[in-house]
């Protein structure tokens, strides 16, 4: 057990936390008939889900500790449709934060590999916060005059890369 794979089994929870938080605010979004916001967040969803699971798969293969964790309860009331794209915006800053720490870990434990496996979700991480406030620009704008400008928008054009992402680091059980 290492300092640095104590530290990344002990961030799982951020990222199933995340994978919930934006479950709930799909299903809001979903209940607010803004399917194309809900679309979005599904999808985000999955992706902090294959993250959580990019980190067990690379544990597995230290032979480290893994932990999979409970989560606490996600917010679930929001009084506009742009709350939650604010929420998600911290949420993603929180969470660059927490990588930013595990990779000063790994170099601090001279730990090489750890290190590079962090530089793909640090660039992860960059696309993310830099899409969400994308999106929060978008919400926010159409707020302005009507929502469905952003519903509209969101089914012409892609914000951020949909999860796709060819040099990914294989997740356990494979990503979804
Ligand atoms: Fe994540
Ligand atoms: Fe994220």
């Amino acid at each position: 057990m290492s300092r640095f794979t104590d530290a990344l089994d002990a961030h799982l929870v951020n990222e199933f936390s995340a994978s919930q938080q934006y479950i709930a605010i799909a299903v809001w979004y979903d209940d607010q008939t803004l399917p194309q916001l809900a679309r979005h967040f599904y999808r985000q969803a999955v992706e902090e889900r294959n993250h959580a699971m990019i980190i067990v798969q690379y544990l597995m293969d230290a032979e480290a500790h893994v932990t999979i964790p409970g989560v606490p309860a996600p917010r679930l009331e929001f009084t506009d449709p742009i709350e939650p794209v604010r929420l998600a915006l911290e949420q993603e800053k929180e969470v660059t934060t927490q990588i930013e720490a595990l990779a000063h870990i790994a170099r601090e434990e001279g730990d090489l590999v750890g290190e590079q496996f962090l530089a793909w979700f640090l660039r992860e991480q960059r696309e993310e916060m830099a899409s969400m406030a994308d999106l929060l620009r978008t919400v926010e704008r159409a707020a302005e005059t009507n929502i469905l400008l952003a519903e509209d928008y969101l089914a012409r054009e892609s914000i951020g890369d949909g999860g796709e992402s060819a040099d990914a680091p294989p997740a356990a059980g494979g990503a979804i």
